[in-house]
């Protein structure tokens, strides 16, 4: 009998899939558990947009129709809220499907792609899927991205360079002068991938905008998404700005309809609102300075974070992943990520964040 394994590259049959975080309902339905917390994915606590969600519902009726397969308003809106052409925008499922558009682009058995240690799951599993070789670089502090030694480790084989600012798990940030040497340093056959999922939440005053150092001279894809900010996780939209022949070659290998009609109405309205938007800041920036007090209070070890979550040093990882589950509280478990001694909590609505700190105090300090 045939082994199917062996009809598709070895580095495709190796993978073990992205696990996300756990569902509420599977955790109702595992253990039993009502009123589950999720503090797991890094989404939008306060909810989808109220703008989004009256956008579907005015749209329902048309679900007999094809999406617009150009997604053009949309990237007309994207293109005029960042004062770029429209070509150089690419609509997409979310930024994972850009991730896995650009490694089936531009990587294939031989070619490598070069990311950091501890950062998002998808690079290498994107990588792996295209055939490619990661070359994997150690960060600076155990959580910072080395974009010196990153730079260093790009070869004539190099494609992509995946940088992940703010990093996820990790919540860190570089700084514009290492971003603007870095640049300086790449050469011009890789092309950069600066995945800024959580770009809006950054107050750093020198927090690199990737978008400002675009040019004819350098490859650059800035990503972003309408999962965390905008609270649209379910409905998968993101999008990518980049030189219109990068846009082109992604339009090529795409999916026809790549976005519903549903994504493209809501993402147009979740633009524009700037009242939900503002309340996700407020919401987070205190949350995170609560959940940040609490861990020095119990004297847990914390990476300060530029995003909406927090990685945490508990001790060992799983099982206080597993003890928190059992109370109701989802939190994600970062043995995949390289981090078997830590978890990485979501920021969610202060009485979530209250439920986490009680919880997590029983299962660590409770005799
Ligand atoms: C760094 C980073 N990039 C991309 C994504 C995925 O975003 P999307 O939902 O747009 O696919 C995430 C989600 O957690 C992320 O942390």
């Amino acid at each position: 009998m045939i082994k199917v394994e062996d009809l598709v590259l070895p580095s495709v049959a190796a993978i073990n899939p992205y696990e996300p975080g756990k569902p509420i309902e599977e955790l109702q339905r595992e253990l039993g558990i009502g009123e589950a917390v999720k503090l797991a994915s890094n989404e939008n606590p306060l909810g989808p947009s109220p703008r989004a969600v009256s956008a579907i519902k005015a749209s329902l009726a048309d679900l007999n129709r094809y999406p617009d397969g150009a997604n053009y308003e949309l990237r007309r809106r994207i293109a005029a809220r960042h004062q770029v052409d429209p070509r150089c925008v690419f609509a997409a499922g979310g930024s994972v499907e850009v991730i896995n558009l650009l490694a089936f682009l531009f990587l294939r058995p031989g070619l490598n792609a070069v990311f950091s240690e501890h950062s998002f799951a998808i690079y290498p599993l994107a990588t792996h899927a295209a055939g490619g070789t990661c070359r994997v670089v150690p960060t600076i502090d155990g959580y910072s991205h080395d974009l010196d030694a990153i730079a260093s480790a790009i070869d004539a084989d190099t494609r992509l360079v995946f940088l992940a600012n703010p990093n996820n798990p990790t919540g860190t940030i570089y700084h514009r002068a290492e971003w603007k040497r870095f640049l300086g340093r790449v050469p011009e056959h890789v092309v950069i991938v600066a995945d800024e999922a959580y770009f809006e939440f950054v107050r750093d005053p020198e927090y690199p905008d990737s978008l400002d150092d675009h040019n004819d001279a350098r490859l650059i894809v800035t990503m972003r998404t309408f999962s965390k900010i905008f609270g649209l996780a379910g409905l998968r939209a993101g999008y990518a700005v980049a030189r219109p022949e990068i846009v082109r070659l992604l339009n090529n290998v795409r999916q026809p309809f790549n976005l519903t009609s549903l994504a493209q109405v809501a993402v147009i309205a979740a633009m524009d609102d700037t009242q939900h938007v503002e309340r996700t800041l407020k919401v987070n920036a205190e949350g995170v300075a609560y959940l940040e007090a609490e861990f020095r209070r119990m004297g847990i070890a914390f990476v300060p974070t530029h995003g909406n979550f927090i990685l945490t040093e508990v001790g060992d990882g799983r099982t206080v992943y597993d003890a928190l589950l059992r109370k109701g509280v989802i939190v994600r478990a970062m043995n995949g990520y390289g981090y078997p001694r830590h978890v990485r909590i979501s920021v969610g609505l202060p009485e979530e964040n209250r439920r986490l700190i009680e919880a997590l105090e029983q299962v660590m300090f409770a005799k």
